[in-house]
């Protein structure tokens, strides 16, 4: 099979991704029993704490092989997406459950670029602070906004009316200047009334259906774009037709058409975080869609998962880590006075992969492929090469704690000049295909997620009314 892209730099990139597939198939390690069957309800398994080795439900979107360090969407190994394929098309794939015709992606590449093109959730977006606060956190806000806007089939965003557009004078919204109790303050996002699609099955009538999918899936690179330059002081820019979804994420990002190079390690990088199996926010958005609460709220506590230092977060943590270090020489020091605080190495560990996670095979190389263009890169990636020598050869052998998704994507990014804060964004632009796909696969035998915990606490306490309960019990207790 021929590797994507006819850009001698982007067959560069494919040949690298082909070689790391080659190397994962040779090194793969203790085969595990593979999670491969249909369940038998109510099912029998192990679980430890934070549910590790729950099964929580039958899903046909991806499959994670923690000990053979295999990652499969869909039936397609993940190396073979990366060198082949595109992120329009893995999100057809994880969304529809096979690969696109011809037909097929034009369609649903025009679908997304009716959707990326967010002006009203953009002007509302800019009256937040979005320089204060986290950039995740104003993901999070774009997200619910934009439910705000959506109707079933909103030709407005399709085709604003010029008015709508964004430009240079829209940095405030109207306001009452003095509440008069009106029924509707004018500075209220006005509800539109959704009309629901014939032949939606009654799960799926809040919003989730694949159109939805695919608003949010466009829309997040737009906002996320949109967040970079606002934290930047800089205006949001309109998506330009002609680009994919990968060039035209980066070029409302910079400003400036991504290089072929650019584009095709954008491409590479958002399928590989495309879909992890039942991780962390998959699960939370999972749950909150069980609610049938609808999709943007889903989203929406998907992002809020993903923003932890133990999930998506590290990636922006990495690069903290690996500038405080300083150099490659610097590691062994660093590394002696971590362990003795007992501190997590971020970019390193997973719950599910107990060898080299398959995506960092893919991004290593990207990483030290993209090193040397831009000034203080060489030299972070040398020193992660260290860190890793380091981790592999002490908590690797000690417990199986391999480099993962996390430790070489910000090397990546960074040596695209893309800044830190929106690393973890750019995650939650690629996760939403998983995010959605396996939500929309979820809600089709829905049953609301509801665990249950074992009380250890006390029972049978005696109330006691507020006079008697002495100074501080309360402090006291908690102390002892
Ligand atoms: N650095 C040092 N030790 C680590 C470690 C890391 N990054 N990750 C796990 N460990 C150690 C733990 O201290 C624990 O040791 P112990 O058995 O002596 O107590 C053991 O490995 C198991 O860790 P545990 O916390 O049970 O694993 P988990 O499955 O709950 O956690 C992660 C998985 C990803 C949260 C964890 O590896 C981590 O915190 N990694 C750093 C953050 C990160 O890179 N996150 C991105 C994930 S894609």
């Amino acid at each position: 099979m021929r590797a994507a892209g006819a850009h001698p730099k982007t067959r560069e990139i494919s040949e690298l991704i082909l070689r790391a597939a080659e190397k994962a198939r040779r090194e793969s390690g203790e085969p595990e029993p593979e999670l491969t069957r249909p369940v038998r309800w109510p099912v029998s398994c192990t679980v430890g704490p934070g549910l590790e080795g729950a099964i929580a439900c039958e899903s046909k979107v991806g499959y994670v092989n923690g000990s053979r360090g295999r990652l499969v969407y869909r039936g397609y190994d993940v190396f073979d997406l990366c060198a082949y394929s595109t992120f329009e098309e893995v999100s057809y794939l994880l969304l529809h459950g096979s690969l696109p015709t011809a037909g097929q992606l034009a369609r649903f590449k025009s679908t997304l670029a009716q959707y990326r093109f967010l002006p009203h959730t953009m002007r509302h977006l800019m009256s937040f602070p979005v320089q204060e606060i986290n950039a995740m956190a104003a993901l999070r806000i774009g997200t619910s906004m934009m439910r705000q806007r959506l109707t079933w089939r909103d030709q407005e965003i399709a085709r604003p009316a010029p008015e709508t557009a964004i430009g240079t004078d829209e940095d405030s919204i109207p306001m009452e200047t003095a509440p008069t109790g009106e029924e509707h303050a004018i500075y209220e996002f006005k509800r539109r009334r959704r009309a629901k699609p014939k032949g939606v099955p009654p799960t799926q009538d809040a919003a989730s259906d694949i159109e939805s999918c695919c608003h949010l899936i466009a829309g997040l690179a737009t906002l996320t774009a949109g967040i970079a330059r606002l934290r930047q002081d800089r205006l949001p820019i309109e998506p330009e037709g002609a680009l994919g979804h990968a060039a035209n994420f980066l070029y409302m990002m910079t400003g400036r058409r991504p290089t072929p190079e650019e584009e095709r390690v954008m491409d590479v990088a958002l399928i590989l975080h495309a879909d992890h199996g039942m991780n962390a926010s998959t699960f939370a958005s999972m749950v909150v869609a069980s609610t049938l609460s609808d999709i943007y709220w889903a989203v929406g506590s998907g992002i809020a998962a993903l923003t932890g230092p133990l999930h998506g977060g590290a990636n922006e943590q990495v690069l903290r880590q690996l500038r405080k270090i300083g150099s490659p020489e610097a590691v062994p020091a660093w590394f002696k006075r971590a362990r003795a605080k007992k501190r997590r190495i971020m970019g390193f560990g997973h719950r599910v992969y107990k060898t080299y996670d398959p995506r960092a095979r893919v991004l290593g190389p990207l990483a030290k492929h993209l090193a040397g263009r831009r000034p203080g890169m060489k030299n972070l990636f040398r020193t992660a090469t260290a860190l890793e020598r380091k981790v592999v050869s002490t908590l690797g052998a000690e417990k199986r704690i391999f480099p993962n998704v996390d430790f070489y994507s910000g090397l990546v990014y960074g040596a695209m000049g893309l800044p830190p804060e929106i690393f973890t964004p750019i995650f939650a632009v690629s996760r939403v295909s998983g995010w959605t796909a396996r939500v929309l696969e979820y809600l089709q035998n829905n049953r609301i997620f509801r665990p249950r915990a074992m009380y250890v606490g006390k029972l049978d306490k005696s109330y006691v009314p507020i006079h008697r309960r002495g100074r501080n019990s309360a402090s006291r207790r908690l102390k002892s």
